[in-house]
């Protein structure tokens, strides 16, 4: 009895949502945490990038991100042989997903800088200088293909190996 008015209450939700977006989600608490996410929890909107996207400075992301992000994430931000990325949860998102790649720089680097809690996602405040932070976002807005880096070595058995 209880349950039945939350039910009703979240379906009229789900299709008012559903009716408002191009390609309905398939979850509705999906839809409302990405949200407010993307509106409300992550700031920095309109921060800037001070660093140039030069070739040496994505390579210089893509080398702090090796350090400190691929455990999680994968060598191409894609969770390539993380095994655990589906199974978190939230589960680990692609960096390459359109979900992501539509916050802007500065809530990149928000995100880098504060982490998302509760999730698994940590804050590199006081860890990453402010360089190291602005220069992984430009080694995610280039992201390299699925798979093309080969694995994080955490997770190819070679971690005892002399
Ligand atoms: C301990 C595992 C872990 C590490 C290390 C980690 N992340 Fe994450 N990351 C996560 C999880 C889990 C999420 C999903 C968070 C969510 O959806 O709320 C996430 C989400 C993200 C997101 C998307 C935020 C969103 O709105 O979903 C970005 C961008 C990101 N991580 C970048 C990084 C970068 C860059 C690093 C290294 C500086 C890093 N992460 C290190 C686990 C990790």
């Amino acid at each position: 009895m209880r349950g039945k008015p939350i039910t009703i209450a979240g379906t009229m939700i789900s299709i008012a949502l559903t009716a408002c977006r191009a390609t309905p989600p398939t979850h509705v608490e999906t839809t409302v945490i990405d949200w407010t996410k993307h509106n409300i929890t992550v700031r920095g909107k309109t921060d800037r990038n001070p660093i140039p996207a030069t070739p040496e400075k994505i390579e210089s992301g893509k080398q702090t991100f090796g350090f400190y992000c691929v455990v999680c994430h994968g060598r191409d931000g894609q969770n390539t042989g993380v095994p655990f990325a589906k199974a978190l949860s939230p589960p680990i998102p692609s960096l390459a997903s359109s979900e992501i790649q539509s916050y802007t720089d500065g809530q990149l680097k928000w995100v880098i800088e504060n982490g998302i809690a509760p999730s698994g996602m940590p804050a590199s405040k006081g860890i990453l200088s402010e360089d190291d932070m602005w220069t992984i976002v430009l080694f995610l807005r280039h992201l390299p293909p699925a798979g093309s880096l080969g694995e994080p070595r955490a997770y190819t058995g070679d971690e005892y190996e002399k």
